[in-house]
């Protein structure tokens, strides 16, 4: 009997403000992964918070162990030989340290999506800034929580002024060469 090693994936790990267009922007990417035959995970901020980390805040302790959970998941899933779209806000420099240790750097890219806060708020797709303006949403990222612009990032997006498929496009010719084969 021949055993065969899975081929090792990859995890781009899309983060930025609320409304920056991490999800738009993880669908659109998974889907042109799965379209080139590549196994993938996708990962959401929202997803995991209804299921793995339900009961978890959004202080900034709850922020680290909700993201450490979702690297931890990451890590095995990449293990395993998926690539992973990963879409978490991440606002803290710590966090994508805590991220860089658990998968390793070599196994991630750092995508920041870089969008202003003001372009953000207009589209508030969720309706959460104008909740945080009125006072009725404690803890909203950029308003009253903490994002931090990161020094360094593999790539930086910027979805506040391209579009979502030049975006992709972007992220695509970035991540060929580790595409390989696929
Ligand atoms: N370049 C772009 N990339 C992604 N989304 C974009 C872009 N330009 C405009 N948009 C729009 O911005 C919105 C982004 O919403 P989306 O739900 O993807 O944000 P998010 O970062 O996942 O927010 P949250 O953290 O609240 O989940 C969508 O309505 C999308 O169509
Ligand atoms: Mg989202």
């Amino acid at each position: 009997m021949t055993t065969q090693t899975p081929s090792s994936g990859h995890v781009f790990w899309l983060y930025g403000l609320s409304g920056a267009g991490k999800s738009t922007l993880a669908g659109l990417f998974r889907a042109e992964l799965c379209a080139r035959g590549v196994p993938v995970l996708a990962l959401d901020g929202d997803t995991v918070r209804s299921g793995l980390c339900a009961g978890l805040g959004f202080s900034d302790e709850a922020r680290t162990e909700n993201l450490r959970r979702s690297s931890e998941v990451a890590r095995l899933a990449r293990d395993s030989g998926l690539w992973v779209v990963a879409s978490f806000i991440t606002p803290l420099e710590s966090h994508r340290d805590l991220i860089t240790r658990i998968i390793g750097a070599e196994a991630l890219s750092l995508v920041y999506l870089d969008a202003p806060i003001n372009t953000c708020q207009s589209r508030d797709v969720k309706g959460l800034y104008a909740r945080a303006r009125e006072g009725r949403l404690a803890q909203m990222t950029g308003i009253s929580s903490r994002f931090e612009v990161p020094g360094q990032t593999d790539i930086t997006l910027d979805t506040g002024a391209c579009s979502p498929e030049a975006c992709v496009a972007r992220l695509l010719s970035y991540a060929a060469d580790k595409l390989g084969s696929h």
